[in-house]
C-alpha cells in the first residue's frame, strides 16, 4: 500500500495543486498535509522545504485518555520517544515554523487506542497537550523544545462525548491555539460532531474519501459537491477545507480525484464559499 512511488505521486499531485494554473494559485487557500505515518514520505524537513505546504499535521498522538500514559507513533521516523528519540523531529518542526508553516499535533487516527471518559479526563488530556506540545513545558515532552501551533482532532472511534470539553479547555489556555478537525464526510460525523458544534475550530477539513456517498467517483462530482454544500451550510467553524487523498493508494475505498478534475471542476465550485479554507491531503 505504501511505497516510494506513492510518496512521489503525492508530491507531484500536491505540486500540481500548488502551481499557478491561471492568475492565482490553483487551491486559492491553505494546503495542509499529514506527516508521520509513512517512512517513505521523507523527512519532515524535506516536506517543509518542498515549499508546497502551509500546514503540517504531525500524526499521530494515537494513545490518550482513560488514564493511559499518552504516546505518539511516527511510524519509524523516530524510535523511542520516551527516551528522547523524537526530539530531532522537534528541531525539524522549528525549521518548518521558521518557513512560516503551521505545525499541529494530530490526535487520534485509525487505531482504537484512545478515549475520553469524563470531563476530568478531558481536562487531563488538555493539560498533557498544553504541557508537552504547546506552551507549557515542552522541553520535557516527546518532541523536545518545539512549541507547536495547535491540535488536529482526527477522532475515528467513540461517541464523541467530552471532546467538546477538550476543545474548550485547549482554547481556555490560549485563544491562539489553532484547532482543526478531520471528520469523515457523512454529515454529521459520528465521532466529531459534538466537538465541532462548539464552533471553536479554526478549520474543519472534511475527509471526502473512503465514503462512496459523499466522494468523487469516476466522473461524478455530484456527491462530493452536495456533501460540501451540506458541510459549509451546517458547520460553525473559521473555515471548511477539502480533505482529499493525495493518491489512489491513500484511500482504499475511493475518493481520489485526478488533478485536472479537481482544478477545473471542483475547486472553482468550492472556492465560491466564504468558508473555503483550502485543501488537506492524506498521503499514507
Ligand atoms: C480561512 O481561509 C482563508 C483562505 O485560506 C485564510 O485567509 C484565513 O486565514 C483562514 N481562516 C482561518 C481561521 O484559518
Ligand atoms: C518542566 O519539566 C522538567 C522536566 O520534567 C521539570 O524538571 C520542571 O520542573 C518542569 N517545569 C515546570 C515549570 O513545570
Ligand atoms: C463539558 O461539556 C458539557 C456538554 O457540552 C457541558 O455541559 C459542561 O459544562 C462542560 N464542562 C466544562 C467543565 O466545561
Amino acid at each position: 500500500m505504501t511505497s516510494k512511488f506513492t510518496a512521489a505521486m503525492a508530491i507531484l499531485f500536491a505540486l500540481l495543486l500548488a502551481l499557478p494554473q491561471t492568475s492565482e494559485a490553483a487551491t486559492g487557500g491553505a494546503l495542509a498535509v499529514y506527516w508521520g505515518q509513512n517512512l517513505d514520505e521523507g523527512s519532515l524537513t524535506d516536506t517543509c522545504a518542498s515549499g508546497i505546504y502551509d500546514i503540517v499535521n504531525i500524526a499521530f498522538l494515537y494513545k490518550f485518555g482513560g488514564g493511559q500514559t499518552p504516546e505518539i507513533n511516527l511510524a519509524g521516523h523516530c524510535g523511542s520517544w520516551t527516551s528522547g528519540g523524537c526530539t530531532g523531529v522537534g528541531q525539524e518542526i522549528s525549521y518548518c515554523q521558521q518557513l512560516g508553516i503551521k505545525v499541529l499535533i494530530s490526535i487520534g487516527g485509525g487505531t482504537d487506542t484512545y478515549t475520553l471518559t469524563s470531563v476530568e479526563d478531558a481536562q487531563d488530556v488538555a493539560d498533557y497537550l498544553w504541557t508537552n506540545f504547546l506552551d507549557g513545558n515542552t522541553s520535557a515532552g516527546p518532541l523536545g523544545a518545539a512549541i507547536l501551533d495547535g491540535v488536529d482532532f482526527d477522532i475515528e472511534f467513540g461517541d464523541g462525548q467530552y471532546y467538546d470539553n477538550l476543545t474548550y479547555f485547549l482554547k481556555a489556555y490560549d485563544q491562539n491555539v489553532y484547532l482543526t478537525a478531520a471528520p469523515q464526510c457523512p454529515y454529521p460525523d459520528a465521532h466529531l460532531n459534538i466537538a465541532i458544534s462548539t464552533g471553536l475550530f479554526d478549520t474543519v477539513w472534511v475527509q471526502f474519501y473512503n465514503n462512496p456517498q459523499c466522494q468523487y467517483s469516476s466522473g461524478n462530482i455530484d456527491n462530493i459537491i452536495n456533501s460540501w454544500n451540506t458541510w459549509v451550510s451546517s458547520t460553525t467553524a473559521g473555515n471548511i477545507s477539502l480533505g482529499l487523498p493525495a493518491s489512489s493508494d491513500a484511500a482504499p475505498s475511493g475518493g481520489f480525484i485526478p488533478a485536472d478534475v479537481l482544478i477545473n471542476q471542483i475547486l472553482p465550485v468550492v472556492k465560491q464559499s466564504d468558508k473555503y479554507g483550502g485543501v488537506m491531503l492524506w498521503s499514507s
